[in-house]
């Protein structure tokens, strides 16, 4: 990477994302000027916005490129002739391009737009169930995930008579591999059809080693499912090198607009699974006794798209690009140990999570002894410091560390060690202001 541009090198699995590799974007380092890119945080000097995981700022070019398309180029897409609509039509075409060459997927056919994550889960959980689920078959997903790769399963479970099983997680909110071990000792393992976990904890920041639980799915033909939401944010991420088969994420958690997210699914399998949502623009033929379902990616995108929110998306995803996807990682990583180092330091805090700083990506989760969490986020939000408090819709994930919730503060670039400074300070002065 010398530009900032993902690589392109299909077939090469890119080096391992946790690594702090040396820097060899010519730019250098990002400073805190990048904050200037982003409206919202230009305009409220006195915030200190620590709540990303739930949504990111959006910079200047993305609400630039939104407002264009309105002005410019709106109208329906895929259906007339007229100019206008070929204008629009190419906006949105072009920014499933971008986003095909952002996660080096193999062709614009394994692009689908959704309205986030969520949405895209629940179309796999879905799809992929009808087409390969039956009574007794297993769903695999871990014990950390957010409910949006939970619960779709779990219902998808309950419709076909499957079993939800889950991978066991240690305190320390990694995963327990070696559950997968007896899943093979105990035959379970031959009737696992489906697999999803998330890439990043949006509870406790963990990333979890993809790589080598696709390596066992793979083995056993098992598709795997990958929830992104938390992981595109912070990673420079080569779709096809994650070895999964699919994976989601949303618009608004990269920089882009809320309501826009994406499937990303190896061809084959998008082939062969029956579509989600049916009606408008989705279908070939429709015959009183039978329909036939356009090609790929169109099969899965019924109705009219959201096609403003596509291209602010591709707008956001171009926008990390050419500031560099390596620049804004190493920017946040810096940041992390030192977030890392400061909440580790007050005495009284638990911080959930593994130890290693380098296992963990943007989400500081603690409490304060004896505090409750939302005691703690209303604390700092008089202090200019927003946070997210509670179960981080992830209920099992709070269960399984006996805790009914957290505090949460998760990073982005235009954090700044002085907003890291502000919110130690506000968590001291909670824990003087309710003792
Ligand atoms: N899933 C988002 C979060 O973790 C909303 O906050």
């Amino acid at each position: 990477m010398t530009d900032g541009i993902l690589p392109r090198t299909s077939g090469t699995p890119a080096t391992d994302p946790l690594t702090t590799r040396p820097l060899s974007d010519s730019r250098g380092p990002l400073g805190d000027e990048i904050r200037n890119d982003f409206p919202l945080i230009v305009s409220h000097p006195d915030l200190t916005y620590l709540d990303s995981a739930a949504t990111s700022q959006k910079p200047e070019a993305v609400l630039t490129a939104i407002d264009r398309y309105y002005r410019q180029d709106n109208a329906n897409v895929h259906r007339s002739l007229y100019d206008l609509a070929e204008r629009s039509t190419l906006a949105f075409e072009n920014s499933r391009r971008t986003v095909e060459y952002y996660l080096n997927a193999a062709s614009h056919r394994e692009i689908i737009f959704t309205r986030g994550t969520t949405e895209g889960l629940n179309l796999l959980a879905w799809s992929l169930t009808e087409l390969l689920v039956k009574e007794g078959d297993i769903l695999l997903v871990s014990a950390l995930e957010h409910h949006s790769n939970f619960v779709p399963w779990q219902q998808a479970a309950f419709r076909k008579g499957a079993e939800l099983v889950l991978i066991p997680a240690f305190k320390d909110g990694t995963l327990d591999l070696d559950f997968l071990k007896i899943l093979e000792t105990d035959g379970r393992a031959d009737r696992v059809k489906v697999a999803a976990v998330a890439h990043i904890s949006n509870a406790f920041g963990t990333v979890h080693p993809v790589r080598a639980i696709s390596r066992w799915c793979r083995e056993r033909g098992i598709p795997l499912v990958l929830d992104a939401a938390q992981s595109l944010p912070h990673l420079p991420i080569d779709a096809r090198a994650t070895g999964a088969d699919f994976l989601a994420f949303s618009g608004h958690k990269v920089y882009g607009p809320m309501g826009s997210g994406i499937v990303w699914g190896r061809e084959e399998w998008l082939e062969k699974m029956p579509p989600w949502q049916t009606g408008g623009e989705m279908i070939s033929m429709v015959k009183p006794e039978k329909s036939t379902w356009s090609e790929l990616p169109y099969k899965f995108e019924a109705g009219t798209p959201d096609v403003a929110a596509a291209v602010g998306l591709a707008a956001a995803l171009n926008w990390m690009r050419e500031t560099g996807v390596e620049r804004l990682e190493a920017r946040e990583h810096k940041l992390e140990r030192y977030t890392y180092e400061k909440l580790t330091a007050i005495e009284g805090l638990t911080l959930y999570g593994p130890a290693d700083p380098y296992r963990r990506r943007g989400v500081f989760s603690f409490n304060l002894d004896g505090i409750h969490s939302h005691d703690v986020a209303q604390y700092l939000d008089k202090a200019g410091v927003a946070i997210r408090s509670g179960h981080h819709c992830a209920q099992p994930a709070m269960r399984l560390m006996g805790i009914p919730s957290t505090a949460r503060a998760s990073l982005a670039p235009y954090n700044t060690q002085a907003d890291i400074d502000r919110l130690a300070k506000a968590i001291i002065g909670a824990q003087e202001y309710f003792r």
